[in-house]
């Protein structure tokens, strides 16, 4: 049995859209040992996105026992592990097999166009935005449910005779941690319900009339916990048996825990698979008026909730990768930089990756990607560069709206996520934003936000003014491109992103 008292480490479990990691910290949060493992991306048909959630519980386990075995150390050292994810991808799941009934719904995926459709009714896409901080929009988990209830045979009546869990990737790994069929908690945290469509903000508790119109019963859905606490132990027959899981956040809120910003009016920006723009603003929720979601930062035990609100951007790292998958231009995602460095410029080129179409601020659902722009000069050097720069333009679109919104300007932004090594990007969102771009000594903000929030629940760290005080600069990007060429930049950008939209009718 892990002991808290002698125990030195604290392990996070960061299980995010590419791939999954088990990192181990240590009290001054240093990562002392991580292991990683990648898993399928399954695309069954145009505009689906699935994964195998067998397929990442494996993965956990294996990259838990990776991690360990790297540190040389046992369960016994561990003193809790925190758990993060990729939001909103939404698993079913029979409570008495414990096998999912469908593969997992991947956040990206956009086949429930009709159901957000039918819920918008008359009413429009912010139908609940008052109650639940979001538009009506396939990227969330609650029509995702709905769509399996509706489509996988026998899910309707089994979920009616209470045999059904639903769960986002946290509760699916907690309830499969803490014994699964024998006695595994059916938790989530605040965080990730408040990315469901179906938890009220402000009294953090599941809206029946939402799930009712939804068709999802009560009995499926996890129980609402804070980010901070102990939610149960690992079971014995595990890799971690009697370790406490003591944290929860999703990935984004994660990043921001890790990024330290815990004051209200810090923001952090993560490069990932896709851009997560979130700015704490306190106590207080405060109501997008420029298309951004509003979200819960995190809450800790007992105390009031922290709210964010929060630019989410579906596609910038996944432009990279489709870059090197399905075009071939590049061999590994890094090779990028090299390529995008040997031109001095775009050449004119605008690469909008509406993939899964336009995230926050337009929330267009009938936009496709596009290449703008383009004449015999461009070359596969241009395209390299559009690509990049596109992640910088969408920053900046969710910087503004965030602006708008909190009504004062933001002075610098705290980045983290894959991407934070390129330089040339990081140069280029400097100029694009106006503001410094500040890269923390530890870029492994997702998976340390999660330790943090376990380690604050079990007493290992005291506060977040400690986990606070590890936060240390490493690199900062000032901006240096004149004001002419940075807006006739954006102008073409936001010329190019008019073009896709109603694409799909
Ligand atoms: O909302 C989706 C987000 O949580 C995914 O993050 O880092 O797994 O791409 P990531």
């Amino acid at each position: 049995m892990a002991n808290a008292g002698s125990a030195e480490y604290v392990m996070a479990i960061d299980q995010g859209t590419t791939s999954t990691r088990a990192i181990i910290v240590d009290r001054s949060a240093r990562v002392v040992s991580s292991g990683q493992l990648e898993h399928r991306q399954l695309f069954p048909r145009a505009g689906w996105v699935e994964h195998d959630a067998v397929e990442i519980w494996n993965s956990v386990r294996e990259a838990v026992g990776i991690a360990l075995s790297r540190a040389e150390l046992s369960p016994h050292d561990i003193a809790a592990v925190g758990v993060t994810n990729q939001r909103e991808t939404a698993v079913v799941w029979n409570r008495l097999t414990g096998r999912p009934v469908y593969n997992a719904i991947v956040w990206q995926d956009t086949r429930t166009q009709s159901i957000v459709d039918r819920l918008a009714g008359e009413a429009g896409v912010d139908r609940y935005k008052q109650i639940v901080g979001l538009p009506l929009a396939t990227y969330f988990a609650g029509p995702k449910v709905a769509w399996i209830l509706e489509n996988v045979d026998g899910c309707r009546e089994a979920a009616e005779a209470g045999e059904l869990l639903f769960g986002t990737i946290d509760s699916w790994l907690l309830w499969n941690l803490t014994g699964g069929r024998d006695g595994g908690v059916h938790v989530t945290d605040v965080t990730n319900a408040s990315r469901t469509l179906l938890m009220d903000l402000d009294t953090l508790s599941w809206r029946e009339d939402i799930a009712a119109e939804l068709g999802i019963p009560l009995s499926m859905l996890p129980s609402i916990r804070s980010s901070s606490e102990v939610y149960g132990t690992c079971s014995e027959n595990g890799m971690l048996p009697g370790v406490p899981i003591a944290g929860i956040l999703g990935d984004q809120q994660a990043a921001m825990f890790g990024q330290a910003c815990f004051d209200e009016g810090m923001a952090k920006n993560t490069y990932g698979t896709g851009n997560f723009v979130l700015l704490n603003t306190g106590t207080k929720r405060v109501d997008s008026a420029n298309g951004l979601l509003t979200t819960v930062c995190y809450q800790l035990g007992s105390a009031a909730p922290v709210y964010a609100l929060e630019g989410s951007i579906a596609v910038t790292g996944s432009l990279v990768q489709w870059l090197r998958d399905n075009l071939g231009l590049i061999n590994e995602a890094s090779d990028i930089e090299r390529l995008a460095l040997s031109v001095d410029d775009n050449g004119g080129a605008y690469f909008v990756p509406a993939f899964s179409g336009l995230f926050a601020p337009h929330w267009r659902q009938d936009a496709r990607g596009a290449l703008l722009g383009l004449t015999r000069f461009v070359n596969r050097a241009h395209i390299a560069r559009a690509a990049l720069e596109a992640t910088a333009f969408q920053t900046r679109e969710v910087m503004e709206a965030m602006n708008a919104d909190a009504g004062v300007e933001l002075a610098e932004l705290r980045v983290d996520g894959g991407m934070v090594a390129n330089e040339l990007l990081m140069q280029f969102q400097a100029d694009q934003l106006g503001v410094d771009v500040i890269r923390p000594r530890v870029t492994e903000t997702t998976a340390l936000g999660a330790a943090f929030a376990a380690g604050i629940a079990i007493g290992f760290w005291k506060g977040t003014q400690e986990v606070a005080d590890t936060w240390a600069e490493d690199a900062r990007w000032s901006p240096t491109m004149p004001d002419g060429e940075r807006d006739r930049l954006y102008r073409n950008w936001k010329k190019a992103v008019t073009k896709t939209m109603g694409w799909v009718d």
